[in-house]
This record gives structure tokens, C-alpha cells and sequence, in this order.
């Protein structure tokens, strides 16, 4: 773009310095692709949350849903059951009943079948009971008794997870901390709250917006996902650019262990060396090393300016430039640098209903949402429009708008954040996230397009601010030709180019026997060790994440 057209759009952007849209200016700009100033005041709390049938449709005691397939992909199919554990007698229903009560221990079918499958549908286990404790002591006295009796456990959240790993393979118990919802405090000094593993996201968000705070994570599954799922997935989401891993905002957590024994590493503290941070073993260890029961969490001071830029490149050069750019013009006020292809918008626009695109005359081959975040509106309009500015006149952005009011912004987001909803949509969908180093980040959507032609949809998509990519390969139904010509084909790619095939979903079911492309056989050895010495029955959430732990630990 020359800086004649450039300075033309920054001339529109500037005009609208003045004033609040009205709902008409908001319709013309989202018809229109020409800059616009944000005039809004944001509020965190503004993104879509996508909905998830299985984790609301328990709690409701809903209906229960068509399974298109029984554990299709990677590992998933024909495991074993572990013979050395127990099978549920009428003795450990009623245990459970003096404990949890009647109502909290569950074997109605309908809720069941809710519980024993995936978000994608893709997962389905085959459950008998489902339990829902209301307190720590009440998950310890669980967890002492299937432990004694050597019932397998599957400890289980919001049940958002895309991996497999939230539900179970065979028979295992289904212990589900939504009762567990209670904020426990707030130190509203330092931004550190305290609360059980149970809170969903999206409500602890609303809390501490309120309070003045945010939470330091934001993911499409907010509506449903809990705090204690996302720290055993170590999600990562869409501030992470902005505030990190949960490895460093998470000051402390109480845990479970298989045996029963509640751990308390429940510190609210910023620095504290005093032997081993055992805290983290549990962010991402995926329900395999005990059940996260509370947790304390730094929480960052809500700001209250907000940009979110919906822009167009020609390639990925281009995208990969202005992230160089945009962390350089940007600094601390950028907040989120997410990344589609035009696939993924093509996607979402023909599977989302009211979904439109707020660039319109044409596909791009490349989208970009650029949010920012700060504390002083006119320095942070003054940065990004320098850094649009400068992004035009240098060619890396073809087109683009700025969100202007709050529903803008949501319907940006809708797009970014509807593309896992509209993937399932389509039929069946082989997930991908992988780490990669930027400059190879968008190499294996090219080649597995190339690879499976006609046959599927790929769509490139994610974190690229944090050189995490979504690669989702989508086709009518499940194929074991089509699985054979994905994998190990992305594994190996991935290991050659030095990333992980794991970014922030996880191992869970679908990768238990791929950590060696990631890991080498000395790490493997010793996560093995740390899980047979805590939880030496194997109880927890077996079958998943090392695949071949059994063998390992004997
Ligand atoms: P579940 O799915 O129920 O469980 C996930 C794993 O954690 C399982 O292994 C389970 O056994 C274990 N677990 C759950 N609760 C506990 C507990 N209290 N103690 C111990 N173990 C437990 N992920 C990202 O990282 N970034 C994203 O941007 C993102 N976006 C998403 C968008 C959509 C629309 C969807 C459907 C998913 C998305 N995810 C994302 C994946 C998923 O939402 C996250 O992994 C989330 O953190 C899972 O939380 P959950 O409560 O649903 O856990
Ligand atoms: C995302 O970034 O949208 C999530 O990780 C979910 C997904 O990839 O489907
Ligand atoms: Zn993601």
C-alpha cells in the first residue's frame, strides 16, 4: 500500500476521534475497510464465549447426544482396559452416598452419556458414575477410596478439552469439581485471588472485573472451562502474549493426591525459594498427578483503553513482519496478536450464522487481530496508529479496520474465536497445535494441504504472537486413509523443525504414545518415575498422556 492510500484511510481513522458510534456508523464500518477510531470503553468481558453442550448438558441433566464415532484418531483407538483395576461394586455407590450424599453421585444415564463425551464428540468413554464433591475433604475421602479399592479416576473440569483427555476410555470414575465454585478471597492490593479449582472462567473474569482486575487468561471456551482445568491443561488462549503461562501467574494451588492426601501449596506469595516449586509439576500434568482443588492466582489490574485491529496481509512474510513490528511499535500495550488463513475465515463464514466478515470486498490470504491495552487513551491511540501507519506505507497490511465500539469488537473476536465451532461443524476434524519457530509456523498447513488435495479442508490458524499453530485438517467423517496420511507425517515435521506438538491442548488420549517427538526417553523416564511415586496405582486419568506409563513404571 502506498503512502498516498495510507494516509487516506489514517485521514478516516482520525475522523472519527470525536463522539460515540451510533449502532448506524457501526453497521457502515463493519460494511466498509477503512480505519476507524475506538471510542469505547472496554470492558474484558466482551468476547464470545462459545458453547459447550457437554459441560452445561450434565449440570442440566440434558439430552444426550449422537456419537459419530468412538475414539477416532492417534492413539485413541483399541486401548486395553488396565486389568489390575477394580470394577465398581454396589458397596463403593453406597461409600459414595454416605459421603457425597444421594444427589451428588450420579448413574443417570442421560447425564452420563453427557459426561462420558468430548466437546468435539470425537472421545466417548463408558462411565457408570459420575461424582460431584462439594469440598476438598470430600474429594480426599474419594480419592483415599478408589485408591484403596484401585478404581481408575478421570478427574474432569468444564470437559472443553480437545485432546481426549477430559473423559474416560473404559470404566473409570468421572469426578467433576462444578460444585466446587466458591471464591475465597481476594487481596485487593496486590490482584491475588484465591478460589476453588471448580470456578469457571468466564464468572471468576466477571468477578474480578468488577473488582477492577482481569483474569490473566481468556480463552473461546471461557463460558464453560474451570480454573482447575485450565491450570491442569496450562492453557495458554489469547492474552498470553500479553501476560504469559499460567506457570508464572499461578502463585499457589491445593491439590489431591491419589492417595487422598491433600497437599497445600496454597501460597499467595510473589517470591518464595524455599525448596522445590512442586506447584508447577501440576500445571499441565493433565489430571495424572491429583486433583486440583484451590487455587491462587496474580491478577493483573483491569485497564481501561482498549484497540482491537482487524487486518489483511497478502503473505505470510507479511504476518511475520508485523509482529516483529507490532512488538516493536507496540511494547506493553499490545495484548493480543492473533493469526488466521483465508481458509479459517472461509470456514467460519459459511458454518457460523450472523458471522460477516468486516473486510468484505474480497478474501485476503491473511488475517490478523491486533488488540491493545492500556491505561492512557491517547498514547495508546498515538502508538497504534503509528504502527498502522507505518505497517501500510511498508506494504505488510493490504487493509484493515479498528473496532470501534464494544459489539465490533465481539464480532471481530466472533471470527478468531468461532473457528474450533465452525471445525466440528463440518464433520469430523484432526486437531493440531503445535509450537513452532516463527519463520516455519505456517510451512505445514502449505504442505498438508498440498498432501491431502482434494480429499479434506485445511485451515491455519492461532497464537502466532507466541508461534502457536492450530492446524486443523477437516473432513466429512472419520478416515483411518485419511489419519494414515496425516500421521505421523505432522509429528515427524514437527520434531525435525525443532517445535512440540503440543502447545497448549495437551497430550490427553490423542497423543499419549507421541511425547517421544517432543521429549526425549531420559524425561520420559522421569515423568514416569514422579507419577508411579505419586499415585504408584496408576489411578489417575490412565490411558493418557504416556500411553505406555504402565509398561514404564514396572
Ligand atoms: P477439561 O476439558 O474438563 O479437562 C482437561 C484436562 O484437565 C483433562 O485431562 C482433565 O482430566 C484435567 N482436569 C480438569 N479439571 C481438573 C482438576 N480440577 N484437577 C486435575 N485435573 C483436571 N485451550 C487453550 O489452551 N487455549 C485456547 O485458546 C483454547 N481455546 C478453546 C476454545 C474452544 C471453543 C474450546 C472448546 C476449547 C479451547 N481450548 C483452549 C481447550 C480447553 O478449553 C482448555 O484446555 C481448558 O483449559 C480445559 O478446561 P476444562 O475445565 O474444560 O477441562
Ligand atoms: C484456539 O486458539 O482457538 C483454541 O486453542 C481452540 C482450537 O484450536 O480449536
Ligand atoms: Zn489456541
Amino acid at each position: 500500500m502506498g503512502r498516498r492510500r495510507a494516509s487516506q484511510l489514517l485521514a478516516g481513522y482520525r475522523q472519527f476521534l470525536v463522539g460515540r458510534p451510533t449502532p448506524s456508523s457501526h453497521e457502515q464500518s463493519i460494511s466498509g475497510s477503512y480505519w476507524k477510531l475506538n471510542t469505547w470503553r472496554p470492558c474484558c468481558m466482551f468476547r464470545v464465549s462459545v458453547g459447550t453442550p457437554q459441560a452445561s448438558n450434565y449440570l442440566n441433566l440434558g439430552k444426550t447426544y449422537a456419537i459419530k464415532q468412538r475414539s477416532f484418531g492417534s492413539a485413541a483407538t483399541d486401548i486395553r482396559r488396565n486389568p489390575a483395576f477394580s470394577k465398581l461394586n454396589a458397596d463403593d455407590i453406597s461409600y459414595f452416598r454416605t459421603i457425597l450424599g444421594e444427589r451428588n453421585v450420579v448413574e443417570d444415564e442421560d447425564r452420563l452419556s453427557a459426561a462420558n463425551v468430548d466437546w468435539m464428540r470425537k472421545y466417548q468413554g463408558s462411565s457408570k458414575l459420575l461424582l460431584l464433591p462439594k469440598s476438598s475433604q470430600e474429594v480426599s475421602k474419594i480419592l483415599h477410596h478408589c485408591n484403596s479399592r484401585k478404581l481408575a479416576v478421570v478427574p474432569q473440569g468444564g470437559n472443553t478439552g480437545l485432546v481426549g483427555g477430559s473423559v474416560p476410555v473404559h470404566d473409570e470414575v468421572i469426578i467433576n469439581l462444578a460444585l466446587m465454585d466458591k471464591i475465597v478471597s481476594l487481596d485487593k492490593i496486590n490482584g491475588i485471588l484465591v478460589c476453588e479449582g471448580g470456578c469457571i472462567l468466564e464468572n471468576l473474569s466477571s468477578f474480578l472485573e468488577n473488582e477492577g482486575f482481569i483474569m490473566p487468561l481468556d480463552l473461546g471456551a471461557k463460558g464453560s472451562c474451570q480454573i482447575g482445568g485450565n491450570i491442569s491443561t496450562n492453557a495458554g488462549g489469547l492474552r498470553f502474549v500479553r501476560y504469559g503461562s499460567l506457570h508464572g501467574t499461578i502463585l499457589g494451588l491445593e491439590v489431591v493426591l491419589a492417595n487422598g492426601t491433600i497437599l497445600d501449596m496454597l501460597g499467595t506469595l510473589r517470591k518464595d525459594n524455599t525448596g522445590y516449586d512442586l506447584k508447577h509439576l501440576f500445571i499441565g500434568s493433565e489430571g495424572s498427578l491429583g486433583i486440583v482443588t484451590k487455587v491462587s492466582i496474580l491478577t493483573p489490574p483491569k485497564l481501561m483503553s482498549m484497540n482491537l485491529a482487524f487486518l489483511a496481509c497478502k503473505d505470510f512474510t507479511s504476518c511475520q513482519k508485523l509482529l516483529l513490528e507490532a512488538k516493536r511499535a507496540l511494547g506493553g500495550v499490545l495484548s493480543a496478536f492473533e493469526f488466521m488463513d483465508r481458509h479459517s475465515m472461509d470456514l467460519v463464514l459459511s458454518h457460523l450464522d450472523g458471522v460477516r466478515s468486516p473486510l468484505p470486498s474480497s478474501l485476503y490470504n491473511f488475517y490478523i487481530l491486533v488488540e491493545t491495552t492500556g491505561s492512557d487513551e491517547t498514547y495508546d491511540k498515538t502508538k497504534l496508529e503509528a504502527f498502522l501507519l507505518r505497517s501500510m506505507e511498508e506494504g505488510l497490511i493490504l487493509d484493515g479496520v479498528v473496532a470501534q465500539d464494544i459489539n465490533q469488537s465481539s464480532s471481530f473476536w466472533r471470527i478468531r474465536e468461532g473457528i474450533s465451532e465452525a471445525s466440528v461443524k463440518v464433520g469430523a476434524v484432526y486437531k493440531y497445535d503445535l509450537s513452532l519457530p516463527v519463520d516455519q509456523f505456517y510451512g505445514i498447513v502449505e504442505e498438508m494441504r498440498n498432501r491431502l488435495g482434494e480429499a479434506a479442508k485445511v485451515v491455519g490458524y492461532g497464537h502466532l504472537g507466541d508461534g502457536n499453530l492450530h492446524l486443523n485438517i477437516m473432513t466429512t467423517r472419520y478416515d483411518s486413509d485419511i489419519l494414515a496420511q496425516i500421521e505421523p507425517y505432522v509429528y515427524e515435521w514437527t520434531s525435525k523443525h525443532k517445535g512440540s506438538i503440543s502447545a497448549e491442548h495437551g497430550l490427553g488420549l490423542m497423543k499419549a504414545n507421541k511425547i517421544h517427538y517432543s521429549k526425549s526417553p531420559e524425561t520420559v523416564q522421569l515423568m514416569a518415575d514422579i507419577k508411579k511415586l505419586l499415585d504408584p496405582n496408576l489411578i489417575l486419568n490412565p490411558y493418557k498422556k504416556i500411553l505406555d506409563l504402565f509398561a514404564i513404571c514396572n
